[in-house]
This record gives C-alpha cells, sequence and structure tokens, in this order.
C-alpha cells in the first residue's frame, strides 16, 4: 500500500508556528514519524509540503495514479477553497483529513470546512497524532 501525506500552506513552520496551538514539533519530525509508522503498517508513505493552491491541486491528480489514499491537511484552504475540493472529488481514491488543532474550538470560520464532504472522514485537535491517527485509520480501511 501507498499513502500520501499532503500538507497546505505555513504548515512547512510547524515547530515555531503558533506552537501553543499546533505543537512544537516540525514538520520534518512528523513526516519522520509518518514514514516510521507506515512501516509498521506495512505501507509507503510519501510526504509532500506546499504552500500553492495548484500545487495541491496537481498533487492530488498525481496520487490518483500511484497512491492508495491521501493524508491532507490543507491548512487555510481548507476553509476557502471549492478548487481543492473539486480535486478530491475529481480523484477515486480516498481522502482524510485532518487538522492539527481543534477548528470547532477556535473561531467560527474554522468551523466551515470546504472538503469534509468529499473526504472519508476527519480527525481534528490532536496535534500531530490526528496524522498518525489518519494514516491508521486509512490503512485499516484499504486492507
Ligand atoms: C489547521 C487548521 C486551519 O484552520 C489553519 O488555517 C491551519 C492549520 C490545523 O492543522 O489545525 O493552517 O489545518
Amino acid at each position: 500500500m501507498k499513502i500520501l501525506i499532503l500538507h497546505g500552506p505555513s504548515l512547512n513552520l510547524l515547530g515555531t508556528r503558533e506552537p501553543e496551538v499546533y505543537g512544537s514539533m516540525m514538520l520534518d519530525d512528523i513526516n519522520n514519524k509518518l514514514i516510521e509508522l507506515g512501516g509498521e503498517l506495512g505501507t509507503e508513505v510519501k510526504c509532500l509540503q506546499s504552500n500553492h493552491e495548484g500545487a495541491l491541486i496537481d498533487a492530488l491528480h498525481e496520487a490518483r495514479t500511484w497512491a492508495d489514499g491521501v493524508v491532507f491537511n490543507p491548512g487555510g484552504y481548507t476553509h476557502t477553497s471549492v478548487a481543492l475540493r473539486d480535486a478530491i472529488s475529481a480523484i477515486r481514491i480516498p481522502v482524510v483529513e485532518v487538522h492539527l488543532s481543534n477548528v470547532y474550538a477556535r473561531e467560527e470560520f474554522r468551523r466551515t470546512s470546504m472538503i469534509s464532504g468529499v473526504c472519508r472522514g476527519k480527525i481534528a485537535g490532536f496535534g500531530w497524532r490526528s496524522y498518525m491517527l489518519g494514516l491508521r485509520a486509512l490503512v485499516e480501511m484499504s486492507a
């Protein structure tokens, strides 16, 4: 099994970006944990981050040719992007939406997700563990 972990805007700054909200672990450390968990689950994990909406769309399209599923944190685009929602609808592999923070316990605008309705499921509020839970769920569901 092969899974794409896709990180959206400003997640490259994890570790220093609002650590009280997003935690102090850096993106590379999270990615390494995911690769390690993938190994335990017999799953190849590829990680990618972009600050650009079009690049995220390209990555989703490409994933359809090689991945069995995607764990996706679209960052701020979660709340705005019809284009990302359409890209998820267009690919026929399962996508799990993840967020480090509990988006429901924050500003009102974060309660709206453009993508939840086209995702297989959603995990939010567990910090870096949200990604681990998302990966585990995807692998178990696809087995
Ligand atoms: C986030 C939540 C979003 O509202 C925010 O814009 C982010 C990160 C999270 O992981 O908690 O960039 O997706």
